[in-house]
């Protein structure tokens, strides 16, 4: 395969719709979320190398097994033991991190997908999910995009009807939170009862078409707006300059606001701008795409 060069693009991903059910016994816990992609993208390059290696752009990110394109890889290459697999993977990110916008497990379906091509492994879609659940609880709904339902662990994926292309407003403030010390956060307050689910799921098959992006809901603004007031105030300001919905995405800290048009979008951006001071506002879109292969180039 040498010269040959595939690249892969890496869809963000916003929470149109969290609830945590319970506490499961496996230390994770058990959702229902409904998943967006949205046009912000990072980029996946490979080619060979007789090694495994990954270079990134963003010099804070770990280059190692940690960063799940590497840890895609491995998988992969672990489950054909005979062949010589090497590949030299190169990631320009764009997607911030820290944000519950879903980039590094993006990136890490984008690899799965970009290594199955680049070493012709004869790998179906449905193990290639199994593969995707095993390396993060947010892994499998990149390699299925557009809406979609996440229950279990978020990790079984069911897709839902797009409901065309929304004006969004990412506000992503300049600092990250761990989803880990979030979710701890709120197992202290979870009890864990027998069934490992302490909640009726709720009507998430309804979403999104009937319910208009209006019952947006996140189990996890109580405990992720009482460690960070700011992200509560600019959820609020979104909601008072027009914002069909304001929510936070994931654990954060990313938070975003639904809009009729792309015009009140941006003038609420102008509006929010001055005070929200060191934040980043960028306008975006709901997307129906998924993390997918694009180029092969000799
Ligand atoms: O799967 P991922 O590594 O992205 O999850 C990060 C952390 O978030 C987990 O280690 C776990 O502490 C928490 N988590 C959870 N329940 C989920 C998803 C994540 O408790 N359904």
């Amino acid at each position: 395969m040498s010269g040959v060069v595939l690249e892969a693009r890496c869809p963000a991903k916003i929470n149109l719709w969290l609830r945590v059910l319970g506490r499961r016994r496996d230390g994770y816990h058990e959702l229902a979320t409904i998943f967006q992609a949205i046009d912000l993208w990072d980029d996946l390059r490979i080619e060979a190398d007789s090694g495994l290696h990954l270079a990134c752009d963003d010099p804070g990110l770990p280059v190692d097994r940690s960063n799940l394109v590497l840890a895609a890889a491995e998988l992969l290459r672990s489950r054909h033991p005979g062949r010589q697999l090497g590949a030299r993977l190169t990631l320009t990110k764009r997607i911030p991190v820290r944000a519950g916008l879903g980039g590094g497990s993006s990136d890490g379906a984008a690899a799965l997908l970009l290594c199955r091509r680049f070493w012709d492994l004869p790998l179906s879609d449905a193990e290639l999910a199994d593969l995707a659940a095993r390396l993060g609880a947010d892994v499998p709904f990149f390699l299925a995009g557009g809406t979609a339902r996440g229950t279990g662990r978020g990790d079984r994926i069911e897709p839902q009807p797009f409901a065309g292309e929304k004006p969004i407003l990412l506000g992503l403030p300049p600092f990250g939170i761990s989803t880990a010390e979030v979710f701890s956060r709120l197992g202290a307050r979870l009890t864990l009862p027998r069934n490992g689910v302490s909640l009726p799921v709720l009507s998430a098959h309804k979403w999104p078409v009937e319910n208009d992006f209006r019952s947006a809901v996140n189990d996890l603004e109580g405990v992720v707006f009482e460690l960070r007031h700011e992200l509560a105030r600019f959820r609020d300001a979104l909601l008072r300059e027009g914002a069909r919905s304001a929510l936070l995405s994931g654990s954060g800290s990313a938070v975003y606001g639904v809009f009729a048009d792309d015009r009140a979008r941006d003038l609420v951006a102008d509006r929010l701008r001055d005070r929200f001071q060191g934040w980043r506002l960028v306008g975006t879109r709901t997307v129906q795409g998924a993390a997918h292969v694009v180029t092969a180039s000799e």
